[in-house]
């Protein structure tokens, strides 16, 4: 099987043996707390899964300068977007060396990191810009990830962590919600050996599932690890359990049996494009996939990135033999009227615009708030129904 990232075995922070678990939870109750903002909690579930193999912990500003700006910590790993944990005020974890990081995310805030503290520094105005303006390529404020990023303090805490728990993810998601280590297991068991992995943070509309199809067929696959986000989203995209319901739908109805697993991992979008993109790829890789799917504005939000910028950013900026798993490139699919199917528009030569149902996903959101079903072309009727329902239910 691939090989994780950066290691030759996957290596979780997860604390699994419950003995140790139980040490390790008495133990943060009489440690220093500090809360996490939900992007940090999200890193400390994507370190406990096994995704951002091998991480160990959160990054000091010397090794986030560097991967901001270069894509590479001080030793050399590639690493294409910050893990931090930077706060607002460390006024309760002042001195200490050891912390308990508690979940935002969760009723009650449980503990669910200890941190070994290695440095508590601050971190300018300016620093935060300039890493913020070379992840999202702009500093504007209306871009949900600048927002975000440049709104998480000025207090950087580093330090290598144990993860005691996944947050609400296993708990909301069984079905769906896997660690890396869990995908690996069963794509061995499987037996898959060519595997494509799917990023979305969308019920799948045809466009999606067509991609599937021809990465499959193209590259001959064995099978198609769709994983999905389940964390936070910005406002007005479509809530992670509706998303899960079209996916799994699609999945059944469309899709040969026992080709597509349904999976999906705890972090919140950064919108971050080109960047996120190459990030999608490292953690993709740690859960055994082969190949990533990357089409148009793979990870985007507005217009703030050439539509496959996310394609070339790999042949830019990604040493040759800093990634195993593999792009699979997509054009622009959509449903041709001509031929009556979904097609990748570079390969529909005789074709104008008009031959094509092109529709935006604030076009289609504001359909399905008006009650309007999107057409068959872009959306399969079952999962235009599941959407619809949701939709109604939301406005009454
Ligand atoms: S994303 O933020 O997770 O990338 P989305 O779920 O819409 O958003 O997209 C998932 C994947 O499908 C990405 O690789 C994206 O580039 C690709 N994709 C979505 N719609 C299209 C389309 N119409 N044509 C080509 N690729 C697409």
């Amino acid at each position: 099987m691939i090989k994780p990232h950066g290691s030759d075995t996957l290596n979780s922070l997860l604390i699994t043996d419950n003995d140790k678990l139980q040490q390790l939870l008495t133990e943060a109750e009489s440690l220093p707390s500090l809360l996490l903002n939900s992007a940090a909690a999200a890193n400390a579930v994507m370190m406990g899964g096994g995704y951002f193999n091998p991480l160990k912990g959160y990054m000091n500003l010397a090794d986030s300068l560097s991967v901001a700006e270069n894509l590479h910590t001080q030793d050399g790993l590639f690493w294409p977007v910050p893990v931090v944990n930077l706060v607002k005020d460390v006024s309760a974890i002042e001195g200490a060396s050891r912390i308990a990081l508690r979940d935002p995310n969760t009723e009650g805030n449980p503990v669910m990191a200890i941190m070994n503290v290695t440095a508590i520094e601050t971190v300018t105005d300016a620093q935060i810009n300039g890493m913020a303006e070379q992840i999202f390529a702009t500093l504007d404020l209306q871009h949900p990830g600048v927002a975000t990023f440049t709104g998480l303090g000025n207090h950087l805490v580093s330090g290598d962590i144990q993860v005691l728990s996944l947050s609400y993810f296993q708990a909301d998601f069984p079905d769906t919600f896997r660690t890396a280590g869990e995908i690996r297991d069963e794509i061995a068991q499987r037996g898959w050996k060519k595997v494509v992995a799917f990023q979305t943070r969308n019920p799948m509309h045809r466009a999606h599932e067509e991609l599937c199809h021809m990465a499959m067929e193209r590259l001959g696959a064995d099978g198609v690890v769709v994983h999905m986000l389940l964390g936070k989203l910005k406002q007005g995209d479509i809530p992670a359990s509706v998303r899960e319901d079209c996916i799994r739908k699609m999945v059944e109805l469309y899709f040969p049996a026992n080709s597509v697993m349904v999976t999906g991992y705890g972090f919140d979008m950064l919108y971050a494009g080109p960047r996120e993109a190459l990030l999608h790829a490292v953690f993709r890789q740690n859960m055994g996939c082969t190949h990533l799917i990357v089409g148009r504005d793979h990870a985007g939000v507005g217009d703030y990135y050439g539509a496959f910028d996310a394609q070339t950013i790999f042949a830019d900026k990604v040493p040759t033999d800093a990634l195993e798993i593999e792009i699979f490139n997509a054009d622009h699919t959509a449903f041709s009227k001509k031929l009556g199917r979904v097609v990748m528009m570079n390969e529909a030569e005789d074709h104008i615009k008009d031959d094509f149902i092109l529709l935006s996903g604030t076009k289609v959101r504001q359909m399905l708030g008006d009650g309007i079903a999107p057409p068959p072309e872009f959306s399969r009727p079952e999962v235009a129904k599941i959407l619809m329902d949701y939709y109604q239910l939301d406005s009454a």
